[in-house]
């Protein structure tokens, strides 16, 4: 695992965008695996900036997000579709049928599911993945738990994650208390994975990460342990509880 310490969010953000620059020039035809949450905002905006002013070109990009929050519509604006299509595939020169987010508010949800590692499959499998964090450890929405998904499914959120996603929301109520999420093994099949932490409310998760010589169920990030290629970029209060 290679851990790379940067002082904020902003360098943090320049370190992914590096990475995922490398990647699309090396190859314009990659798959990438988006994440949503506000980590990966500053990459984005900086993936965005590198198009419109030194051409960094997507026309050849494919995308796979890792999940969606369940019942909303792409419409709907708190729905990750709608978060991906507004923070950055509109701003960009991807052509929108190479970008995927799980569907969630359809009647055929269990086959849905299956057709989208299917649909990764296919498109050749994730060449670079980014992650966020979850405050309890998880990676997507694979929550803590005593066993968890291997493929893309429909799961519960915990009440932790209900919380802190609840900024987005104008209410607690409105909160989805569930999610359609690809699995631990459709996203460790990635070829590589990029982690990126930033801010206190990550440390606890980054240090066990970092320091237990563990893979437990009860902490979803530590799976990463197990894959060859995975990268760390957090900020100096995402690693504070490291040393
Ligand atoms: C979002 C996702 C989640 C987030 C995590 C951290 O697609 O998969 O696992 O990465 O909840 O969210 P933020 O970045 O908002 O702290």
């Amino acid at each position: 695992m290679k851990i790379i310490v940067r002082k904020n969010y902003e360098e943090v953000s320049i370190e992914a965008a590096n990475i995922f620059e490398r990647e699309i020039r090396e190859n314009p035809n990659t798959v990438l695996g988006m994440a949503t949450g506000s980590t990966p905002i500053g990459m984005s905006k900086e993936l965005i900036r590198r198009h419109k002013e030194e051409g960094l070109d997507f026309s050849g990009v494919l995308t796979f997000n890792l999940d969606e929050y369940l019942g909303l519509h792409e419409d709907n604006e708190n729905s990750y579709r709608y978060f991906m299509d507004n923070e950055f595939f509109n701003h960009i020169n991807i052509l929108k049928e190479n970008t995927h987010v799980p569907k969630s508010d359809i009647d055929v949800l269990d086959e849905t599911c299956s057709q989208y590692d299917d649909m990764i499959f296919k498109a050749g499998g994730v060449r670079l993945q980014v992650l966020g964090v979850g405050s309890n450890g998880h990676i997507a929405f694979n929550e803590p738990a005593e066993r968890l998904n291997a493929y893309t499914s429909i799961v519960d959120l915990t009440e932790e994650t209900i919380k802190d996603n609840s900024r987005f929301f104008d209410s607690m109520d409105q909160v989805p208390k569930k999610a359609v999420s690809m699995g631990m093994g459709s996203i460790l099949k990635s070829e590589k994975i990029v982690l990126i932490a930033t801010g206190k409310n990550k440390a606890q998760a980054i240090a066990k990460l970092i320091k237990d010589p563990y893979i437990s169920t009860h902490l979803p990030v530590s799976f990463l342990l197990a894959h060859r290629d995975v990268t760390i970029i957090c900020d100096k209060d995402a690693y504070s509880l490291v040393e």
